[in-house]
């Protein structure tokens, strides 16, 4: 059984309609990326399934359970949670309270909270900056934090943002090893990246919003070929260079 799965999700804003039946899977344990054009519905589409929009219709099945509808505490409480675009930490607080925060949404026992957040500190690489009012990170930084705060709720699925966005390629690399330790460790990824580098080589399979609409679900190797998706978004020259990146064994 898939632990996500999505289906004929619609969203509507007025006249726009932002996700129009939406149906894929997630399965347990895979790294699932979804890309599309600026405006395709990637966020509003992480919105319905974590409860930040209530679909227009269609349905979200989270771990056997219809979730559709319930509340994004709810949802974080059942185990899927996301990171957010637009990074919004707690800018006075310090990272590692920041984390902490994250922490205690899983327990209210003090020494397993402290211990949780230590736990997702090392994990996304933050342990210099745990001291630091939260605002005064690097966009690299703040991304990182999501990302810790998120972990530090023990979820089983992870959905990120564009966490990889206005990194430098060294932070891309730190943060695709620190996904990978994620996923060996159990925890079921959804990745919306416009940072191909970051996303083609680790993903199990792609899906391809356009207009709100699907328009294909693939793995990575197979996408880059995929005639609508180099259309739409990925443009002839991406998947030449991907096409030499794998001859040349760079990548994947
Ligand atoms: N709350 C809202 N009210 C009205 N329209 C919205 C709302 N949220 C998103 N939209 C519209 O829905 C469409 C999809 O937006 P969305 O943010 O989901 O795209 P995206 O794929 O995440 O784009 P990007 O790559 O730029 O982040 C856009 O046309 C956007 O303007
Ligand atoms: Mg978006």
């Amino acid at each position: 059984m898939a632990l996500l799965d999505v289906r004929d999700v619609t969203m509507k804003f007025g006249e726009l309609v932002a996700n129009d039946r939406v149906s894929f899977t997630v399965e347990s344990g895979s790294i699932v990326g979804l890309i599309g054009p600026n405006g395709a519905g990637k966020t509003t589409l992480f919105n319905c399934i974590t409860g930040f929009l209530k679909p227009t219709s269609g349905s979200v099945i989270f771990d056997g359970a219809d979730i559709t509808g319930l509340t994004p505490y709810q949802i974080a409480r059942m185990g899927a949670v996301r990171t957010f675009q637009v990074v919004r930490p707690l800018k006075e607080m310090t990272v590692f309270d920041n984390v902490l925060v994250g922490a205690f949404l899983k327990t209210s026992g003090n020494r397993e909270a402290f211990a949780r957040a230590a736990e997702c500190i090392e994990i996304c690489s933050l342990e210099s900056l745990q001291e630091k009012p939260a605002g005064e990170l690097s966009i690299g930084g703040k991304k990182r934090l999501e990302l810790a705060r998120a972990l530090a709720t023990r979820p089983k699925l992870l959905m990120l943002d564009e966490v990889m966005a206005g990194m430098t390629s060294t932070e891309v690399k730190v943060s695709v090893e620190v996904i990978l330790r994620l996923r060996e460790s159990g925890i079921t990824l959804m990745i919306v990246e416009h940072v191909m580098e970051g996303i083609m080589p680790i993903a199990d399979k792609m899906v391809v919003l356009d207009g709100g609409v699907k328009i294909a679900e693939d793995a990575p190797d197979r996408i880059i070929n995929d005639e609508s998706v180099i259309e739409a978004y990925l443009g002839a020259k991406y998947a030449q260079r991907f096409k030499a990146q794998k001859e040349g064994g760079l990548i994947g």
